[in-house]
């Protein structure tokens, strides 16, 4: 995609000190976001006490403090404690809710956002129940926020391929009447479940029309990545920044324009990266890769989706007003939407930026 003569220009002489502001105020794409990893500890504490749950711990503060994590595995343990206490229709619309609304004030014009229903069944929470409430947030997000919202249900790769088919057969009673219900994802412990394990369950959804995605090159390997895309047929990568350890890979993703759905704050606290500033968020777009930034599961590694532009930014002195313009631009080529969706928000982004440059 070319840049024109005009934005050219202003991307050339905007100034640095307004970049902080533009991070939060362009309109943006949220690709990469667990509702699950979105719940705040407050809401926690509030949902214990609506259901007569014991307290995860005595104090906000004290729970907060639990969320210091060594790898994948030591968040993935008090993630799923966490999202024990979603029980009825109410606590997942209330959930999905102050999610829409924290996008919303972000500029997020367009979530697609993950749920991992098998964390809810496997506790005898009915699959409808998880999917009425999230319904009912989205619809009150478009009302409410004029924001576009779809939905990517994703497979836990911990758990057996059966239960990844039990999980599909509930899911495809309600496909027919679920437009907002776009696509399917792979998530959780990434080491030792390779892509491959799920092959036969992705080959139903893709028969099902609709799109895949998958996590993978988070922990694992750049194997994953390659069957990710051979097995799998995904169409998007979740992560995905261990390409660049392997040259061929690398070419391929950018010649098959397949995007990286980045999440900065995530791979430095689960110790993908020890600094922040050792992030190769830079690198992934001077190769030519089609990189986005989002925020994985906000409510757990310290920041939404404009804490992790802005982090990211001020920690990586080598972005620049052009690579925001890139990340934000890259979040609408590569959402679901249709393409006069993505044409009006690529528009309202370079008048965003057309504008700050005065
Ligand atoms: N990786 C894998 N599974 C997950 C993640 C992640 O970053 N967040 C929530 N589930
Ligand atoms: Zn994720």
């Amino acid at each position: 995609m070319d840049i024109d003569a005009e934005l050219d220009a202003a991307l050339d002489r905007l100034p640095a000190e307004r970049l902080p502001v533009l991070l939060r105020t362009m309109p943006k794409a949220e690709l990469h976001i667990h509702i699950e990893g979105s719940l705040e500890p407050e809401l926690i504490f509030t949902l214990a006490a609506r259901h007569g749950l014991p307290m995860p711990a005595p104090t906000v503060d004290a729970l907060r403090a639990k969320y210091a994590f060594t790898d994948l595995q030591s968040f993935l343990d008090i993630y799923y404690a966490g999202a024990s206490v979603l029980l009825t229709e109410e606590d997942f619309f209330d959930l999905a809710s102050a999610y829409f609304a924290r996008a919303a004030a972000d500029r997020v014009v367009r979530a697609e956002v993950f749920f991992d229903p098998q964390t809810h069944t496997s506790r005898g929470v009915p699959f409808e129940t998880v999917m009425r409430g999230l319904e009912r947030a989205a619809a009150d997000a478009e009302r409410t926020h004029g924001m576009s919202v779809a939905y990517i249900l994703c497979f836990l790769r911990h758990l057996s391929e059966q239960d990844a088919f039990d999980v599909l057969d509930e899911a495809e009673a309600h496909l027919a009447n679920w437009p907002r219900m776009i696509g399917f994802g792979l998530d959780s412990s990434e080491r030792g479940n390779p892509p491959e394990k799920f092959a036969r369950v992705f080959t139903r959804c893709r028969a099902l029309g609709r799109h895949i995605v998958a996590h993978a090159g988070e922990e694992g390997p750049p194997e994953y990545i390659h069957a990710a895309l051979d097995v799998l047929r995904a169409e998007r990568i979740d992560h995905g920044v261990r390409c660049l350890e392997d040259s061929a890979l690398v070419e391929r993703l950018v010649r098959e324009r397949i995007p990286l759905t980045v999440c900065p704050l995530s791979n430095y606290r689960l110790r993908v990266f020890d600094r922040l500033s050792d992030h190769n968020l830079d690198a992934l777009l001077r190769a030519g890769l089609c990189a986005t930034v989002h925020s994985d599961d906000p409510a757990y590694f310290g920041g939404d989706i404009n804490e992790n532009f802005v982090q990211t930014f001020a920690a990586k002195p080598e972005l620049t007003a052009r690579d925001a313009f890139h990340l934000a631009r890259n979040s609408f080529a590569a959402s679901f939407a249709t393409t006069a969706q993505k044409d009006a928000w690529i528009e309202a982004l370079r008048a965003s930026f057309l504008a700050a440059a005065g």
